[in-house]
């Protein structure tokens, strides 16, 4: 086909770099993969088993647009519970198909031709693509390992103009581990308010944190109604496959959102919703433990780089370890593509993140301990080979 059919831009966006990377490690065998952003965990049982169930009664029906309203309800309690906000579970939330949809849904919802999105890199790589299809216009701001990964007000200050309508803050960070301390959000809240603008806040690793809490961007005095939260079950209670996340903001931006939602996905799966209202209820045990074992391999993973020469970041959060592998001489597509054909591990160049993550690589440590510990010594051979 000669792609005549395909919009203008569809095409202007490249596929995921981590797609086409994996779309490799598929073909080869005995790879370690520490590339994927998922745990490696299953859904803790009882959750499961409250799916299980809940298709054996027979739930298999369309819900209300906004979720279930016994999950809306736990999720007003949860947020006002662990971090002083409240959200109204009649207008205020909206249960979504994961956080993707979440971030679609808001971009879309806010976003008028031509209007800037501050995006700080590295990141995800879903709101660049999701800022384009909406018709606005990315705008990245890099950020840097002297910095602690840190984007800081000043920069959010200088990137703004006068078309700029949000900015994106995603800590946890995928795939720095980078976290924002309380002082830092308060700063760059201040200058949202001055310059009127929204703030889309992906906080989908809330509670993988590793030294001390997470503040919730929405909590911060005068910003709750600025701010579009998102967040989700898929990374704390490795529900992954189950495809449930959500949006909290105000009555006029969930709304918004929701309009979008109920046209074009009509409501989250059930099964998976009520998946969430069982984690919410019983899950904290199970998910701290996951977080502990992630805590014990985080360490395993730095301490390995660092050990070998390549001068690691101490990730604060999420379950990622970004590396920079400057000392090697080798970009990280080399590093990453030679790494993989010679020792068999697959690892995420930087920049797939965003253009200052070039001369890193992003290694998931949602790995078992073994596998970790053979990846490692494998790095390690592969940098000798060099
Ligand atoms: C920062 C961030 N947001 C959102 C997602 C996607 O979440 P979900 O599975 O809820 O769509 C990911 C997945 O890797 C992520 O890292």
């Amino acid at each position: 086909m000669s792609g005549k059919y395909i919009s203008e831009l569809v095409k202007s966006v490249p596929p995921s770099g981590i797609r086409k990377f994996f779309d490799l490690v598929l073909e080869m065998e005995d790879v370690i993969s520490l590339g994927v952003g998922e745990p490696d965990f299953v859904t803790p049982w009882h959750i499961r088993e409250a799916c299980i169930y809940s298709l054996e009664k027979g739930s298999t029906s369309y819900t209300s647009n906004n979720g279930l309203l016994e999950l809306r309800e736990l999720l007003s309690k949860y947020i006002s519970s662990e971090y002083d906000t409240v959200y109204a579970p009649d207008n205020e939330l909206l249960v979504t198909t994961g956080v993707s949809e979440a971030a679609d849904l808001a971009f879309r919802a806010i976003i008028n031709p031509g209007d800037e999105v501050i995006i700080p890199e590295p990141c995800y790589v879903s709101y660049i693509p999701a800022v384009v299809f909406a018709c606005g216009k990315p705008v990245p701001v890099p950020t840097y390992q002297e910095d602690d990964f840190r984007v800081t007000s000043e920069q959010i200050e200088e990137s703004i103009t006068a078309k700029t309508k949000a900015v994106v803050l995603s800590y946890p960070n995928n795939p720095t581990g980078a976290i924002m301390g309380r002082k830092d959000l308060e700063d760059i809240a201040d200058v949202v308010n001055e310059h009127d603008l929204m703030v889309i806040s992906d906080e989908v690793y809330d509670r993988l944190t590793y030294n001390g809490t997470h503040t919730c961007f929405a909590s911060l005095p005068g910003m709750r109604d600025r701010t579009i939260l998102l967040n989700g079950f898929s990374k704390s209670h490795a529900m992954t496959g189950l495809r449930v996340g959500y949006a909290a903001g105000s009555d006029e931006i969930i709304g918004a959102m929701t309009k979008i939602h109920q046209y074009t996905m009509l409501c989250a799966p059930i099964t998976a919703q009520i998946g969430a209202i069982e984690a919410l209820k019983n899950g904290d045990g199970e998910m701290k433990k996951m977080v502990r074992e992630y805590d014990r391999r985080r360490r395993l993973v730095v301490g390995g780089l660092n050990k070998m020469g390549l001068d690691c970041f101490e990730p604060k959060g999420a379950f990622y370890a970004f590396p920079s592998i400057k000392s090697t001489g080798l970009t990280s597509d080399e590093f990453a593509s030679r790494l993989l054909k010679e020792q068999k591990v697959a690892v995420v160049p930087g920049e797939v993140f965003g253009e200052c993550g070039a001369g890193y690589l992003r290694c998931s440590y949602a790995t078992s301990r073994e596998e970790l510990i053979e990846a490692l010594a494998r790095i390690e051979t592969f940098i000798d080979s060099i």
